[in-house]
């Protein structure tokens, strides 16, 4: 059984989206451990708890330094015993030292198309509205492992979403998250959880086709 910890900052749709695909059978040989917070009053936190999965707040805010924040979360993930991280919507800057333990074993939402609209102060609506002012016919979202760089890592899943002329970045958001984003992270979830990917000289191979 892989052991999930769900880092996030907000709603937590997607984490939904991972409870509700556990539950169903459609990911298998997983479980969600673990659900943190940096925010203490994440809505996140309370679809946890509604589903009796342990959770918390760590925030950085709360730490002299990254590497007194690094170790915390470090030690609660060595505690539940972790094979995988998820970043759902967490808005927090990953510490290197944990990404270096993790290696190929973190995982991100993003949602755009990578190489397209992302990295440094591409996240939220931001990407929406990048999107729509480029004038793209296409969007989509992207799962990736996380490693130094923002957004860079191998890619693991991409899903495409069509453009429609009266979108709003709120309108396109929420398409995004419908049609691809609640689809692809339980399902890269359920290859990982089953041994369907590798990494193979920084790209990803899909067992699964
Ligand atoms: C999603 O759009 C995700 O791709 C982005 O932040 C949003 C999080 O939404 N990184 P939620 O908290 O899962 O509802």
């Amino acid at each position: 059984m892989l052991k999930l910890a769900v880092l996030v900052s907000g709603g937590g749709t997607n984490l939904q989206a991972l409870i509700d695909s556990i539950d169903d059978g459609r990911v298998h040989n997983a479980e969600i451990s673990l659900v943190v917070s940096n925010k203490k009053d994440a809505y996140a936190l309370t679809r946890a708890k509604e589903h009796g999965i342990k959770s918390l707040c760590i925030s950085p805010k709360d730490y002299e330094s990254r590497k007194a924040f690094e170790a915390a979360l470090l030690e609660v993930l060595k505690k539940e015993q972790v094979d995988l991280v998820v970043l759902a919507g967490y808005l927090v800057i990953l510490p290197e030292g944990l990404i270096q333990v993790y290696r190929n074993r973190v995982i991100n939402i993003h949602p755009s198309l990578i190489p397209s609209f992302c990295g440094a102060g591409y996240y939220g609506l931001k990407v929406h509205e990048a999107a729509l002012a480029r004038g793209v016919k296409v969007t989509g979202a992207t799962v990736h492992f996380v490693d130094e760089g923002t957004d860079t890592g191998p890619i693991i899943l991409q899903k495409a979403v069509e453009i429609q002329p009266n979108d709003t970045p709120e309108i396109l958001q929420r398409r995004v998250m419908e049609q691809a984003e609640w689809k692809i992270l339980p399902k890269a979830v359920d290859l990982i959880a089953n041994g369907l990917i590798s990494v193979e000289n920084g790209r990803v191979v899909n067992k699964e086709k």
